[in-house]
């Protein structure tokens, strides 16, 4: 086990959904693996693998934010060998074009974070998806007929900010969304030569203060899991 995942070695398959919250991993594990197994409970963090038309395919909640996403992304990387990180979240639009419940793949993260600046001296790393899931991404969305947009996304330190228009500037460079998890997923794959893609799906709006319900939220995010699962 490692310090916060409860598996043996081999329990966890070399491709993983990441949803941020544990419920939604279980939910997803439950729905669409055959034979799933949970293999963690530490901290309240499910995790569960099973199979997807008969591939190993696992499935693992990394809570909110980079820092905990980088907890678990660094730990399924080194400790369990995991090659293909693939986050299934939620985002905020906030760009006239972009829609509730649209499917979002992120093909960069640029962030209001500062991990990447101490990480890098000062630096801006541009976190990047893996090229190959980005197209076997974009594949499988055209095969099943599901509409998506890519572009740039924000992953961003707040959910509630103290500048309300902070996400203007942003937007005014074309970035699609916020999101709170993509640049750090992005760098700790990169750091180890794993593939990452964030797809999330439009949950609310920062120009027009839509939200979708709960009961939506759970069947607009099964277009992004169909896609997801089609990934390993
Ligand atoms: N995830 C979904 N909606 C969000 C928002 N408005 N801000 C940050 N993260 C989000």
């Amino acid at each position: 086990m490692s310090v916060h995942i409860n598996a043996k070695k081999g329990e966890i398959a070399e491709t993983i959904l990441l949803p941020g919250d544990p419920l939604r991993a279980k939910w997803i594990a439950e729905t669409y693996l055959d034979n799933a197994v949970c293999y963690n409970k530490v901290r309240g963090m499910l995790g569960y693998t099973g199979t997807y038309k008969g591939r190993k395919m696992s499935v693992q909640g990394t809570g909110m934010g980079i820092p905990s996403i980088s907890i678990y992304a660094h730990e399924l990387i080194t400790e369990f060998g995991v090659k293909n990180l693939i986050r299934v979240g939620s985002a905020g639009a906030i760009k006239q074009n972009i829609k509730m419940r649209d499917v979002i793949f992120a093909m960069s993260a640029s962030s209001s974070s500062s991990l990447n600046r101490n990480r890098f001296n000062g630096g801006d790393f541009a976190p990047t998806a893996s090229f190959d899931l980005f197209d076997k991404a974009i594949k499988t969305a055209r095969d099943q007929k599901i509409s998506f947009k890519a572009g740039n996304v924000l992953s961003s330190d707040f959910f509630y900010t103290d500048d309300p228009l902070d996400h203007e500037k942003w937007a005014a460079y074309n970035v699609l969304c916020v999101e709170m998890e993509a640049a750090g997923l992005y760098s700790i794959a990169a750091k180890h030569n794993v593939n990452a893609l964030a797809i999330l799906t439009i949950s609310d709006s920062l120009i027009t203060g839509e939200q979708t319900t709960a009961q939506e939220r759970e069947s607009t995010f099964s277009n992004m899991i169909k896609i997801a699962l089609e990934l390993g």
